[in-house]
């Protein structure tokens, strides 16, 4: 697919890694944060916003870590329009090849009001000096007024015209609650960039959320309505009911150009591996009849589609499965593979090994798996590859054995062995059912009193020798992790998902949240 194009340049800013990782449950670590960033980076999106750097120490680690590894997109940190939150994003940036620091402070009457308790004055000049300290630190400033959507629009144009007179070089027009409608969200923009005297001295972004379902749709008005920048997120993922999904909006610019007068330099090829990734490290689950990466986007079920489809696929495709990467990722591994296909399968697909023993302990965990099962896919792989980062991290619990006996007319006994710090554990516990059974036993042991808010299993790829990919919500006082554990065997996938959950919730949990405070 062609990437060169004589009509304006479409800005993808993807901030998965921040206002995706605000969904409960979704908090990634630093090596799991650069895993994403580099399939962000081969996907080519323009921006990579790679956390909100003051929120803790983690995230500050996340956003260097990131900072660090990508070459080409733009790496940003979010910071609350104050001198403390944007000289640590600066200073968690200095790695960056390309930085931009993204301010923010919100500018509806009801913010202002009752969470910031400022005048809309004190709002305008806290946010011009925020830009202007930014400056000192990169060129690249963007600034957000926060809940724009619900905002002034007299208000919204003083505030604009003067951060661009400061030196924003990105206004964002943020619809925070998912509160606008397409033909309003885009006569919004339209009215701002009419209005604005310096308008043209900046790019006009926008960043939407789904309460209502029509992130992408208020995104994509906006930019038929002269906005250049689109901030979304791999699957929609984000808070409440998600940002807009970048998959939807590169693929509905691409198919409707048409339509559209600018293009992303999107390399849509990507976008399956990189939909995979954050489904698999996240464990939030992609629906099946999800827009263009759902397992049925591209699955004729019908005997009408299918004959319309056999004699000329335009009859009901829109699109080519594989200019999103479906096809290009069926590739097939099996237990004759040798180490150079497996390498050369990790690198196809954007996995990076660094050391000699990281890829022994990869190829032996492919080889057990490939004994198992007869085929193994890029799917696989993936998940293989989430497993044994969580194995690197010195997880304070580890299941040694797991053994269930299930018999029809007999309630099931799991007897379980695992160590916590090092001292081994066993346990026999009989449950409901074999799942209920492990995690009974797990818990005599632990005893975490984590309550389980979720459990799911999804099947990797097709076929019944396909893995078992398990994902746990466990919430303990407030505080949510998802865990998530793979296997050809799903009560073993269950009881490593319940594990890898439980090892999150003793990592430490102090952190901010960026909308949540003031400035
Ligand atoms: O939704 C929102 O308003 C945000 C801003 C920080 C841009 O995420
Ligand atoms: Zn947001």
């Amino acid at each position: 697919m062609s990437t060169q194009t004589s009509k304006d340049h479409l800005i993808i800013f993807d901030t998965t890694l921040r206002d995706g990782e605000q969904s409960p449950g979704a908090s990634m670590t630093k090596d799991e944060k650069v895993r994403i960033a580099r399939a962000l980076d081969r996907l080519q999106v323009d921006v990579i916003e790679a956390g909100f750097a003051i929120a803790s120490p983690g995230d500050f680690e996340g956003v260097k870590a990131v900072a660090k590894e990508v070459r080409n997109s733009t790496v940003c940190s979010l910071a609350r329009a104050n001198p403390g939150d944007i000289e640590r994003a600066a200073e968690a940036l200095k790695p960056a090849n390309r930085a931009r620091i993204h301010t923010f402070i919100a500018t509806s009457p009801i913010h202002m009001r009752d969470k910031l308790r400022m005048h809309p004055d004190e709002v305008l000049k806290t946010a011009v000096a925020a830009v202007k300290l930014a400056r000192n630190f990169t060129d690249d400033v963007e600034f957000s007024p926060e809940d724009a959507g619900r905002s002034e629009p007299d208000f919204l144009c003083r505030v604009l015209e003067a951060v661009i007179d400061a030196g924003a070089t990105t206004v964002n027009i943020p619809d925070t609650v998912g509160y606008t409608l397409p033909h309003m969200f885009g006569a919004l923009i339209r009215d701002l960039r009419e209005r604005v005297p310096n308008s043209d001295k900046a790019v006009f972004s926008v960043h939407c959320h789904n309460d209502l379902g029509l992130a992408v749709a208020n995104s994509l008005s906006a930019v038929l309505n002269g906005a250049r920048q689109v901030e979304c997120t791999i699957n929609g993922l984000g808070e409440r009911a998600g940002n807009a999904s970048l998959e939807e909006i590169v693929m509905a610019v691409r198919t409707r150009q048409d339509e559209f007068s600018c293009d992303t330099r999107i390399n849509t090829r990507e976008i399956m591996t990189c939909s995979r990734l954050v489904s698999n490290i996240t464990g939030f689950p992609v629906q099946p009849n999800k827009a263009i990466v759902g397992a049925n986007a591209f699955a004729h079920e019908s005997g009408i589609h299918q004959d319309g489809v056999i004699k000329s696929r335009e009859t009901y495709e829109i699109m080519r499965a594989e200019d999103v990467g479906w096809a290009a990722n069926r590739m097939v591994l099996g237990k004759h593979s040798g180490r150079a296909a497996f390498k050369q399968r990790l690198a196809v697909l954007g996995i990076e090994i660094t050391s000699e023993a990281e890829m022994n302990d990869a190829f032996q965990r492919f080889k057990e798996l490939a004994d198992r099962k007869k085929e193994v896919f890029d799917e696989d792989i993936q998940a293989l590859m989430t497993e044994a980062a969580h194995a690197q991290v010195d997880e304070r619990i580890q299941l040694h054995h797991l053994k269930v006996t299930c018999e029809s007319g007999v309630k099931p006994v799991a007897d379980v062995t695992i160590s916590v710090d090092g001292e081994e554990f066993t346990a026999s516990v009989e449950g409901g059912g074999p799942v209920d059974a492990a995690y009974a036993a797990i818990e005599q042991i632990v005893g975490s009193g984590a309550e389980l808010l979720l459990y799911s299993v999804n099947n990797v790829t097709k076929g019944i020798d396909a893995q078992g990919e398990v994902t746990v919500r466990l919430n303990k006082g407030g505080r949510i992790v998802n865990g998530q554990g793979a296997d050809t065997d799903i009560v073993i996938a269950s009881a490593k998902a319940y594990l890898n959950a439980l090892n999150r919730l003793e990592t430490p949990s102090e952190r901010k949240h960026p909308q949540m405070d003031a400035v």
